[in-house]
């Protein structure tokens, strides 16, 4: 694609809800399509976006709501298709030694704290030591010291694999391409660490004053400049770029010695690694590390470079491995966000949304607004309670605020503005869908529709199982879900396993070809894990990372049906909410034929999750070096790991048995010195025997 794409409409103007043939849907799709192969070049080639990245997801959210509704038109090249963030194969890629994660935003002095409650009831402890340090605005990057060489750098990619950029980083003169060992810590044999990236407000101003003198692209924040600066294929272009970088975290740093995180500046400053020595602080207590995000917004604007928030990690590793993690993210450590951009709308209208659960969402139809280039027209209003508390009525003139990617809040009304003609808003008795009683709970926060059989119920539920992370059914959007249900052909989940393509004919939108490729995509999803299932079967507080806990910890779903919420409980992680949950679904016969006639159709529940009854490994630290022949060292790793053990990358005082193959080098050497047992693979096989394993 050239850079010069004249024709291409930079945000087509698409209504969907003016668009009701397939011949319109398709005039849409190409439009739209267009648009974001455009916007992915800029982004991704160039580095340089002429969209917002909301605006970028509006079209896309555009482009999949079509592709739902019109099956017929998804195509494999289209850019829903592809998955964000996938790095540029020119760079040629890496992959990182353990997964670089992202974290979890909280926003507001409650969340906050709700963050420390937990930390103190899972550590037992009354006050929990933090480490706070800015969130940098920049770029996330890897970098690999072996013997005290720089050897690797990456970026973060999808988080398991990342684009090379060694020969960039090379280029920034603030990283040292040999480690300084000044002996106090000494240089470890293996040394990966996690940085930012980033320009300085200053630096990049004189970029952007050169590049127009010389009649080229500005970057559009430092942030982009960085990141292109970085994603060059020449590396000299990187070395003339003004770029800094701020060292922040150790991969496996426990496994290196360190006790806690802000120990491990010293270190890194130690063996030359620039870290933000003024802004890191240890902090006792959540009430010290409020008062420092205060004095980090205040000091934001002074700043030479850009932050947007603060990264609060508990301090003590011992604690973080106590803790653990999230699928994606650490359970020990937050990115507290700064304020959240906000703007002032109307209510038009309050909608009534009924989820799978039954559960009745008001929803407030907003004027249309701009909030920090994103237009919003929906907000949440949560539930009874809240819309009596701050007084919200339609007509009211309010306070609407955006954060991340999650449904923009109406803050409060602005009640001086009112001229008597607000109404006031009652969640409705009936339920909107299906008219049956709706039932309130006594606080007001929740509200549900009582009939089980609720179309609105159903309909949440058959969208939630077929969906990406459930069953993984294409194929299936929402306005065929529509179809199936008011046609009576799909009356409870299992009626999906029983489809036939007659039935599928009768559905006013689907052709032949398609019909039957939704009936593969349907007999393809007969196969699946148990994690995905439970997952799909949309049991209330049952997200994915639960659905995984449950998989690790009972084989089949049959023992985790007979389980009671006493075993469930006993579980790290299932609280007794989630307990409940579990067994009152499996208590509901209904449920129980539902899942028996999926079987009968087929379903085939595999559980590579389910962890071994017995940990014959429990506790022991292992490392493997040089090659195995059995084993790739990634299979020999979740070996130990399923027998309760952990595999480590470099030999120190907790490790301890050395597994070591032909070509094992220092790390052999290094366990001889601390008298660490070695074994050969003919050696450790039969130690796994002696432990019963084989
Ligand atoms: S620690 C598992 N510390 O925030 C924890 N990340 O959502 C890994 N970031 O893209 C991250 N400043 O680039 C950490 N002081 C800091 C950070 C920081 C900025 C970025 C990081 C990553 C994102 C994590």
């Amino acid at each position: 694609m050239t850079d010069k794409a004249k024709d291409v409409e930079i945000k087509p103007d698409v209504d969907l809800r003016k668009v009701t043939t397939e011949e319109e849907a398709r005039e849409a799709v190409n439009k739209l399509r267009k648009a974001l192969r455009y916007h992915n070049y800029r982004y991704y080639v160039k580095d340089d976006p002429v969209v917002s990245d909301a605006e970028y997801d509006a079209l896309m959210q555009q482009l999949e709501k079509l592709e739902e509704e019109y099956p017929d038109l998804k195509t494999e090249d289209s850019p829903t298709q592809q998955v964000g963030g996938e790095p540029m194969d020119e760079l040629g890629l890496v992959e990182h030694p353990e997964p670089m994660l992202s974290l979890k935003s909280v926003s507001g002095e409650e969340e906050l704290r709700n963050f420390d409650e937990t930390c103190r009831k899972e550590l037992d402890l009354e006050t929990v030591t933090y480490c706070c340090e800015p969130k940098y605005d920049g770029l996330a990057v890897e970098l690999i010291y072996r013997e005290g060489k720089l050897v690797q750098a990456s970026t973060r990619g999808d988080g398991e694999t990342g684009e090379d950029i060694t020969a960039n980083v090379r280029t920034i003169r603030e990283v040292p391409l040999r480690l300084v060992d000044r002996g106090e810590v000494p240089v470890p044999e293996e040394l990966i660490v996690r940085a930012e990236v980033f320009m300085r407000i200053d630096g990049f101003k004189e970029l952007n004053r050169r590049r127009e003198e010389e009649d080229e692209k500005t970057f559009a924040n430092p942030r982009n400049a960085a990141a292109g600066s970085l994603r060059q294929l020449d590396p000299s272009v990187t070395a003339d770029r003004p770029l800094h970088i701020y060292f922040y975290q150790i991969a496996r740093a426990r496994d290196l010695g360190f006790e806690t995180q802000c120990e491990t500046f010293d270190a890194l400053a130690g063996w030359g690694l620039k870290v933000n020595r003024e802004l890191n602080k240890q902090v006792k207590g959540i009430d010290a590390v409020q008062e420092l995000f205060e004095e980090f917004r205040e000091m934001r604007e002074e700043l030479p470079y850009e932050i947007d928030g603060m990264v609060c990690k508990v301090d003590r590793f011992e604690d973080q491995d106590e803790m653990g993690f999230r699928t994606n993210n650490p359970r020990w450590a937050i990115a507290y966000k700064f304020p959240p951009k906000r703007g002032t709308s109307t209510i038009k209208s309050i909608e009534v949304q009924v989820g799978r659960t039954g559960q009745l969402t008001p929803i407030a139809v907003l004027e249309p607004v701009h909030i920090g280039g994103v237009e919003v027209t929906r907000a949440s209003l949560h539930n009874q309670s809240e819309i009596d508390k701050k007084d919200i009525r339609v007509g009211d003139t309010v306070l609407v605020e955006r954060a991340g990617d999650v449904i923009p809040q109406v803050v409060k009304p602005i009640k001086d503005q009112r001229d008597g003609s607000e109404e006031k808003f009652k969640l409705p008795d009936q339920c909107p869908v299906c008219g049956s009683n709706v039932v309130m709970s006594d606080d007001k926060k929740q509200a549900h529709c009582t009939n089980i059989q609720c179309p609105a119920q159903l309909r949440e539920r058959v969208k939630h199982f077929v969906s990406k992370y459930g069953m993984d059914i294409e194929g299936l959007g929402d306005r065929r879900v529509r179809g199936l249900l008011e046609r009576k052909i799909v009356t409870r989940i299992s009626d999906l396993y029983y489809l036939e393509e007659e039935q599928l004919r009768e559905l006013d939108d689907i052709a032949e070809k398609s019909a039957n490729n939704l009936l593969e995509e349907i007999e393809k999803s007969k196969d699946v894990t148990l994690n995905r299932f439970l997952f799909a079967l949309g049991i209330p507080h049952v997200g994915q990372h639960i659905a995984r806990v449950l998989a690790e910890n009972f084989e089949t779903l049959k023992d985790l049906g007979e389980a009671g919420v006493e075993e469930l409980q006993h579980i790290h992680e299932i609280g007794p909410e989630v307990a409940r949950a579990v067994e009152t679904f499996f208590s509901d016969d209904e449920n129980l034929e539902d899942i028996e006639r999926m079987e009968e159709a087929g379903l085939e529940i595999e559980n590579p999750h389910a962890k071994e009854g017995e940990q014959p490994l429990e506790g022991l630290k292992f490392v493997f070096t040089g090659n195995l022949e059995k084993w790739t060292r990634d299979e020999v790793k979740e070996l130990v790991e399923r027998l309760g053990a952990r595999a480590t990358s470099s030999v120190s005082g907790n490790t301890d048995y050395v597994v070591a193959g032909p070509g094992a080098g220092s790390k052999r050497e290094e366990a001889e010195e601390r008298d660490i047992p070695v074994m050969d693979e003919e050696e450790f096989i039969s130690f796994l025997k002696d432990k019963g394993v084989s």
